[in-house]
């Protein structure tokens, strides 16, 4: 399973981007505006810094203007995936970008008709959003499951790229159901790392080490 990292801050994204834990990054609108960046330039930064694919998304809403405003967010690198809203007009652009050779990300995806639809349309990427779906009392890991069987069905080869991940158990449970990517901020990655176990187990060694006497350097 490929980790994105789901921040415009590129601090944070070069601490995991130096640890191997960053197979690409996502950005939307308000992740921009809380960089404080300008989004040409931020996603340029990114896109040198990183391999893997970087998620811009575009702000029009009509079809055409969402197409010359994908057209110049690609410009910016090779890496560059232009992210579209799962719209009737984000559909439009997304069959026209991706034909064009570019990768498509279709975001906002909250149904698996709407993950249909994106794949049809040449999609790269679905982006469902977990989070936003628990946050309505609906389940967004059984999204993300039923995208996996409906895909597997018919041998989509859009990749399911779950977002709004609020927490490591979202990133567990998607990984059990086979999401291809989890984009997540930094925070939820780096939290992957704790168990109180490993805590308690380190204190007992590091205890014993010290009646030791003994040094290694
Ligand atoms: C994904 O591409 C989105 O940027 C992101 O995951 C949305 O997460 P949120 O619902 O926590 O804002």
């Amino acid at each position: 399973m490929k980790f994105f990292v789901d921040t415009a801050e590129i601090d944070a994204i070069a601490e995991l981007n130096d640890l191997g834990m960053a197979d690409g990054v996502t950005t939307n609108p308000s992740l921009i505006m809380k960089s404080g960046r300008d989004i040409l330039e931020v996603t340029k930064e990114i896109a040198d810094l990183i391999d893997g694919p970087v998620s811009a998304e575009v702000v029009a809403t009509e079809a055409e203007a969402m197409i010359a405003e994908g057209r110049k967010l690609a410009k910016i690198a090779d890496n560059i995936t232009i992210k579209v809203p799962l719209t009737w007009d984000g559909l439009k652009a997304c069959k026209v970008l991706s034909t064009e050779g570019h990768m498509v990300n279709v975001t906002l995806c909250f149904s698996v008709n709407q993950a249909l639809l994106a794949a049809k349309a040449g999609a790269s990427f679905i982006s469902p959003f977990i989070g936003r779906l628990d946050d309505i009392n609906l389940d967004g890991m059984e999204l993300i499951a039923d995208i996996r069987q409906v895909y597997d069905n018919f041998g989509f080869e859009t990749e399911i790229l779950a977002a709004s991940i609020r927490s490591v158990n979202h990133i567990a449970d998607c990984a059990r159901i086979g999401a291809d990517v989890i984009t997540a901020p930094p925070d939820v990655i780096k939290a992957m790392v704790h168990h109180p176990l490993t805590d308690k187990g380190l204190a007992a060694f590091m205890a014993d080490w010290k009646k030791t006497g003994q040094k290694i350097l």
